[in-house]
Parts: C-alpha cells; structure tokens; sequence
C-alpha cells in the first residue's frame, strides 16, 4: 500500500508540472498540493477534498521574494511580522494580483500565503516554476493530517504522490493574520502563539469574530471532527466512562484507564500540539460514540488546541 509514500522529489515535481496533486509535508500539517498558477490544476484539490468553493486556498512559496511576486505591497506590520517568523507557522491575507486564479482564493481580492518549514517541501517549492495551493490534506471537516499515513489512509487512493516528510513538528495549521483599518488581525490560532505574534507586532491584536465580518472566509464552526459526540468537562477525572465512551485528558491522569487519552506527558503545551489530531485520529473507533475532554491551559498554543477540541465538539 506504500507505493505511494516517498522522499522522491523528482516524482512529486514532475505530478505537480503535469496539473496534478501531491501530498506535501509541513511544519504544520500535510498538504494536498498543486500548481496554484494552474486553475485545472487546483480544481483537483478542491474535488479530491470535497471542499466547497467557496472555502480559499493558501498559497505556499519557497520564500517571500517568490510570493511576492504574486501580491501586491503587502502592508508593513504583516511584512516585518513574516520577514521575522518565515519559514515557519504563519500565514498572511493581502491583496492578490490577477496572476493567482480566482478559483484559488474563491473569488476574493485577497490572497493567503506562506512559506513553510520543511526542508523537503522547501526544495520541491525551489525546484517548481510556481507556487502550491495546499489545504490541509483531510476531507473536508475531517481531522487533520499530521503524518503521511494519515493521508494516505483517506485519500490515498486519489492523490499521485505523498512526499514523507515524518510526523509534523508543530502539529497545529498555522495562525493566519490578516490587516484591517491599521490593525493587525488574527483570522484563525494556530502553530504560532498569540503571545509570540504580539511580541513581533507594533500595536495591540485583533481577534475578529467570524459572524462579526467577512474576513474569514471556511473559518466553519464545525472542523476537525473525526464524527464522534465530544464532550467539554471541567472535571474530567469525576466522569466514570462507560465501555463506548473514552476521556481525553490534557495531561496524563494519575492513574491511567483503557479507555484514557491524554495530549502530553508532561504538561507540555507544544507536545500537546504535535499529539492533539493524531489523537483524535486514535478515538476515531466504531466501539466508541462519545469522548469526554478537558481543555489545555488558556496561553500558547493551548488557545490554538482548545479552538481545534471546541470545533470538534461542534454539533454541526
Ligand atoms: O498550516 C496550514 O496553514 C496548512 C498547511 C498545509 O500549510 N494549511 C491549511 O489550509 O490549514 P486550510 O485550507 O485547511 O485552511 C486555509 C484557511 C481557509 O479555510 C480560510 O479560513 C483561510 O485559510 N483563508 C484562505 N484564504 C483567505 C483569504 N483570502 N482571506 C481570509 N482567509 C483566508
Ligand atoms: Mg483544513
């Protein structure tokens, strides 16, 4: 079944030069790519995805003087921020040039980009004549892929290639950043913290809410659901879970179940990161309907991994 997971670069490349999509790692979570130059191409993401439409594409470049050939002046607070962090866990919205098809960004002015951190996918990016549109690699509402694996078991029977790049160092998709009206926006937590972000930034942060304006668009409530009931609970050690029902701790409980997850060891929040979708993955069993979790701490990347367990618990 393996046939199609490897370090191949050469066979990624020539499946991106003939509109095709591969399966790339990041630092981040796995990609599903393709030419984002190429409209035929990037409808395949879309179809293989089952994404809608109306849900836009990042668009990844092996550095920022590459994407910048595809957007406008990107404004200064975002610029000096990504000169910063790049390549790494953060994506930024500005205005697109006509270059980058509307398909890719569902019609907005607007383009997202970044530049990711994996020296495979870097060298593919350096290698191709264009940039990659790349979602994360998961049916649409699924959990996220953080191993080639995970990609290969949901989608594997329709994308050409999935480059292996190991398990993902971050875990989380990157945080997203956006500028309105002289501020600097978060459009969605992610790999990057709040707390790092800020440290980079000139003035203050906004949080949008979604239902508040337009800027962020696919940012749907329900996401990253592996299909079971979840469960917020305060006191998760006071639940007694039933044989269908498991308890997804933070950090690892005193005395352990068969029926006990938890995201870290040792209440790490970045290993924390790196477990919280292979998790859910793990829960994702027909002998279990529900799952009790408690949330990580409220800093860091703990307000990432607590958004991600909020829109899993979603009812729809
Ligand atoms: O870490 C990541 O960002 C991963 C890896 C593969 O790079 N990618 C990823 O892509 O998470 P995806 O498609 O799962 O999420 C992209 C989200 C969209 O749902 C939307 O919320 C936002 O990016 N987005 C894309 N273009 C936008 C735009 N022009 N304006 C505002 N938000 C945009
Ligand atoms: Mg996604």
């Amino acid at each position: 079944m393996n046939g199609k997971i490897g370090r191949d670069l050469s066979v990624a490349r020539s499946i991106l030069l003939n509109n095709g999509v591969v399966g790339i790692p990041t630092e981040t979570v796995y990609g599903l790519a393709a030419n984002a130059l190429s409209q035929e191409a990037v409808l395949k993401v879309f179809e293989i995805k089952n994404r809608p439409k109306f849900d836009p594409l990042i668009v990844h470049g092996a550095s920022l003087s590459q994407l910048s050939e595809f957007v406008h002046k990107i404004p200064e607070p975002l610029l000096r921020i990504a000169e910063k962090v790049w390549p790494g866990p953060l994506t930024i919205v500005t205005t697109k040039k006509e270059l980058i098809p509307d398909l890719v960004t569902s019609g907005l002015d607007t383009v997202a980009i970044r530049v990711p951190q994996h020296s495979l996918t870097i060298e593919l990016l350096k290698s191709l004549p264009f940039p990659l549109a790349a979602p994360s690699a998961n049916p649409f509402t699924y959990v996220s892929p953080t191993r080639p694996e995970h990609v290969m078991h949901q989608l594997g029977s329709k994308v050409g290639y999935i480059l292996d790049g190991g398990a993902c160092s971050v875990g989380l998709e990157s945080t997203i950043l956006g500028y309105k009206n002289g501020h600097v926006q978060v459009l969605r937590l992610g790999g990057m913290s709040v707390e790092q972000i800020q440290s980079l930034a000139e003035s203050p942060l906004q949080f949008p809410k979604s239902n508040e304006n337009q800027s962020i668009p696919g940012n749907f409530k329900k996401h990253y659901s592996n299909g079971r009931e979840m469960i917020d609970i305060s006191d998760l050690e006071a639940v007694v879970p039933l044989s269908n029902e498991a308890r997804l701790f933070y950090s690892k409980p005193q005395n352990p179940g068969p029926s006990d997850y938890w995201l870290t060891d040792s209440n790490n929040l970045n290993e924390a990161a790196r477990n919280v979708f292979q998790r859910l993955r793990q829960l994702d069993q027909p002998n279990i309907d529900k799952i009790y979790f408690e949330k990580a701490p409220d800093e860091g990347l703990g307000r990432a991994i607590n958004d991600r367990l909020n829109r899993a618990s979603e009812k729809r």
